[in-house]
């Protein structure tokens, strides 16, 4: 049933925009910001996810929601994304990716639909099962608790609707994060065309991770994270939550978890991105 709803919505949505979508003729033409501008973009996307881990972090929830490899949570999410894609929200050029919904045609590469270096070019890869799978397989044991700290007045523990959308928001900021990956790629692609087309040319995808990689960037990603972690953990502490003793290293260990694995799941992107970019 579900299943046949999201198929329409797909259908109408390229319907709307007629045989011009498919080919993609008419596309508007995306160029991307420099790195150093979107690094800054980055950084100010910690917090909110930080923040969102927190919240979810500290609300008790049933394990049977993620049981059967996330159906119920799969399920709740495929009913929202029917909405927002109804609103736009996974159209062209939006850096949003939906997790239970078939994604928007790829870009083609022609004389007449050139892509030069530094226009956005939408490929066919999405990380989301990557993000959807550490989910469930990673960060969800580390939200098992049977007590809710600090949620509602009458200490109620479990609420489904309350830990899904949770979870729903937190998926959805993780994917929008590693998906502005495709962007980073772009950017990286135009400063160095001729060493990029090279490897794209022999689809050398070890050859592509190896020159997008930035060690010195990650270990900056990673150290924001566990300070945004920290201070956190640090305000819920000093605003008089009834938190576990050990809930900041906790909280850390998660951040620290989740921002490694976002990392990996952003370079999977790029590398993607990159190998389909001539297409
Ligand atoms: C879990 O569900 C996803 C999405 O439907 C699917 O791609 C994946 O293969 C499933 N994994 C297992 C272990 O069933
Ligand atoms: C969560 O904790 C309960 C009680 O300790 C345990 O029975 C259950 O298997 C755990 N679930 C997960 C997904 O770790
Ligand atoms: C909720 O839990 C806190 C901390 O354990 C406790 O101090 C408070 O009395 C509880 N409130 C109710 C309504 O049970
Ligand atoms: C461009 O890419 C090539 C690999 O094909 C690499 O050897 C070279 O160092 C890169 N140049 C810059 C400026 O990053
Ligand atoms: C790697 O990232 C650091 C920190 O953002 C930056 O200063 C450096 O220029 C980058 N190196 C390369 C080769 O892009």
């Amino acid at each position: 049933m579900v299943r046949f709803i999201s198929l329409s919505v797909f259908v109408l949505s390229v319907l709307a925009f007629g045989t011009v979508m498919v080919h993609g003729a008419s596309r508007p033409i995306l160029p991307v910001p420099g790195l150093p501008q979107i690094r800054n973009i980055l950084a100010q996307i910690e917090a909110p996810i930080i923040s969102v881990l927190t919240e979810r972090f500290n609300l008790a929830s049933d394990p049977s929601l993620y049981a059967n490899n996330g159906s119920k949570l799969r399920h709740f999410i495929s009913q929202q994304e029917i909405i927002s894609a109804a609103t736009g929200r996974y159209d062209y050029g939006k850096l949003e990716y939906p997790f239970t919904l078939p994604l928007i045609v790829p870009d083609k590469t022609s004389k007449e639909n050139a892509f030069p270096p530094g226009r956005f070019h939408q490929d066919s890869y999405s990380g989301n099962p990557s993000i959807t799978s550490f989910y469930l397989d990673t960060l969800v044991s580390l939200f098992n608790r049977s007590t809710s700290f600090y949620f509602h007045l009458d200490n109620s523990t479990v609420d489904d609707d309350a830990v899904l959308s949770l979870d729903r928001t937190l998926l959805a900021l993780l994917s929008h994060r590693a998906h502005i990956g495709k962007i980073v790629a772009e950017t990286k692609y135009a400063a160095n065309v001729t060493g990029f087309t090279s490897l794209i040319e022999a689809q050398d995808g070890a050859g592509i991770r190896a020159l997008v990689t930035n060690t010195t960037q990650e270990a900056g990603v990673l150290s924001q994270a566990s300070a945004a972690a920290d201070a956190f953990a640090q305000a819920w502490v000093t605003s008089g939550a009834s938190v576990s003793d050990a809930f900041a290293n906790n909280l850390q260990n998660a951040a620290a978890k989740l921002f490694k694995e976002l990392i990996d799941i952003t370079t999977d992107i790029e590398v993607q991105y990159l190998l389909q970019r001539l297409h």
